[in-house]
């Protein structure tokens, strides 16, 4: 598919998003109209919050949102994918979120208005054509379109690192999940045909070439959703910060996990005991396959490259711990379909999706063989996406 036809693809969606808006809020001028894409991440797993390295690319799928300035200070947050709304004057605004999905934008919108010298009101629909909740980074999609449209709204300039800011405070300070930054760097500063590479422990970053018209990016659904993932989560967060205060005793010099090598952990493997040593084996071990995939990736060497995101998936498994029955399922069959390149989950696993890697010769008969495995298991078909990569942010005009 060309580039263009996939910006008609877009555009379309977005007019019908703007006509459900009218039904929502009623006629008057035409809504802005706005996409934020996902992402998905292909290597660095669970590096982002121990500092390390990590290959991000946005996705073509992404939340899309309509907004009507208003000339009051009403604000109301709306969506296509969810029964409840919230409504406010902007001068009375909550002082803790209410445990729904519009605390997302609603703590972003916060961070904007605390450093906002004029504000107006404004009606806003949500929506969008991501799987919810599924490791493809829909709260970094919403909050970081929340800070574009807002920003644009209140006459600001589209910084990236400004909607990032407000982004991680709105997920963080707001609703609570520990994350680390590799979400709304890659929502905001994504190019197409490239995945971004991103140094966590200073936030550099750069671009890497990857057509993903000739390598194909195959997302499979597991359908499983853990509402335990972000105690899960934030387990594996404070082990690596517990291995991390053994570890940095022997190695003055690492500022991070992702600095101490892997030799200094096994070298220490008594000392952190048999859960801390696989969850820090895991990190040090992901460092170096990051680094390979990333020299593979840059002398187009793809069938290294996905060894490397097929090995991380092995860590992933036995050594931290974050996948799941299913998921292991999708990506051994994944793995035995002649001509993949690599598979494994990706987000923070406990459920959710799986990507593969795969060149266009090799898709025809890939997603009845996937599906048919699984189903023979499961007793069910997980949905299968193709995405091409995307850029960031952006304003579509009318
Ligand atoms: C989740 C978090 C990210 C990252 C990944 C694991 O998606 O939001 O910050 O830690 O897990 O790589």
């Amino acid at each position: 598919m060309s580039a263009a036809l996939d910006t008609r693809a877009l555009d379309e969606r977005l007019a019908q998003h703007a006509q459900l808006f009218v039904q929502r809020f009623g006629p008057g001028p035409a809504p802005r109209r706005f996409f934020s894409p996902g992402r998905v991440n292909l290597m660095g797993a669970h590096l982002d919050y121990n500092g390390g390295p990590v290959m991000p690319m946005a996705l073509d799928r992404g939340t899309f949102v309509a907004l009507r300035p208003r000339a009051d200070e009403s604000l109301t947050l709306a969506s296509t994918l969810e029964p409840d709304a919230f409504s406010a004057a902007l001068t009375s605004l909550p002082s803790r979120p209410a445990g729904r999905w519009f605390d997302y934008p609603l703590g972003v919108v916060l961070q904007l208005l605390s450093q906002a010298r004029e504000a107006s009101g404004a009606d806003v629909l949500f929506g969008g054509n991501l799987p919810i909740g599924a490791g493809l980074s829909s709260s970094a999609s919403i909050c970081v379109g929340t800070a574009f449209a807002f920003r644009a709204l209140w006459g600001r300039a589209p910084d990236p690192l400004a909607c990032i800011e407000a982004a991680l405070w709105g997920e963080r300070k707001w609703v609570g999940v520990q994350c680390g930054i590799m979400d709304p760097y890659a929502v905001a500063l994504s190019k197409p045909g490239h995945v971004l590479w991103l140094e966590c422990k200073d936030a550099c970053y750069e671009h890497l070439p990857l057509d993903t018209r000739e390598l194909l990016i195959a997302i499979v659904d597991s359908g499983i959703r853990r509402e335990l993932a972000k105690g899960d989560f934030n387990r594996r967060v404070a082990e690596c910060g517990r291995a991390f205060e053994l570890l940095r005793r022997h190695a003055p010099e690492a500022r991070v996990l992702c600095e101490v090598p892997l030799g200094l952990v096994e070298a220490h493997a008594e000392e952190l005991g048999p859960l801390l040593l696989k969850r820090a084996r895991h990190v040090s071990s992901e460092v170096e396959r990051t680094h390979r995939a990333r020299a593979a990736l840059l002398a187009g060497r793809h069938a290294d490259f996905g060894a490397e995101v097929s090995a991380t998936h092995a860590s992933l498994r036995d050594g931290y711990e974050v996948s799941v029955p299913e998921l292991d399922c999708i990506v051994d069959a994944a793995q035995r379909w002649p001509g993949v390149l690599g598979a494994r989950l990706t987000g923070a696993g406990f459920g959710g999706c799986a990507v593969v890697l795969l060149p266009r010769a090799a898709r025809e008969g890939f997603a009845e063989h996937v599906q048919g495995e699984f189903a023979r298991r499961f007793g069910r078909r997980p949905p299968i996406f193709f995405f091409q990569s995307d850029a960031g942010p952006r304003e579509l005009r009318a």
